[in-house]
């Protein structure tokens, strides 16, 4: 089972970023959190993080073909991206939505998530415990779904 993981804008300067909100641990400190797990349910995952909004909508149409699942914290493009949202649309491999705070206790502009009504599911406010969460509810969607795609 291949599963890709896809960090949106800003997460590249987890650790430094907004501490208060996201902790201090990098991106790849939970990269390496992310792919213990992996390991331990015998699953390969892949890692990309952008900036560019065009770049993540290219990697989840290509990931179609590539992978099982695709694990993703789409970031500030959660809030605004309709692309990103048609992209999870149109392909067919279960997507899965993360994120580190709880997005319903901020601003009210994070309350909505273009993201979530294409998700097969959706897990917020714990931490990088959220990919962990998230990470093991993709590997059930897909064990319950194996050679049914
Ligand atoms: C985030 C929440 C988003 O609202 C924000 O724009 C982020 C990170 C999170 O993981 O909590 O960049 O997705």
């Amino acid at each position: 089972m291949k599963i890709l993981v896809i960090h949106g804008p800003n997460l590249n300067l987890l650790g430094k970023r907004e501490k208060s909100i996201y902790g201090t641990l990098t991106l790849s400190q939970i990269n390496k959190e992310i792919e213990k797990v992996a390991l331990s349910q015998k699953v390969k995952v892949d890692f990309y993080q952008s900036n560019h909004e065009g770049e993540i909508v290219t990697k989840i149409q290509e990931a179609d073909d590539l992978y099982h699942g695709i694990l993703i914290n789409p970031a500030a493009f959660t809030h605004t991206s309709v692309a990103v949202r048609d992209a999870i649309a149109s392909i067919q491999i279960p997507v899965v939505e993360v994120h580190l705070s709880n997005i319903h206790a901020r601003e009210s502009f994070r309350k909505e998530s273009y993201v979530s009504p294409v998700a097969a599911g959706v897990i917020f406010g714990f931490g990088k415990e959220s990919y962990l969460l998230g990470l093991r509810g993709l590997i059930s969607i897909l064990s319950s779904r194996k050679g049914k795609k």
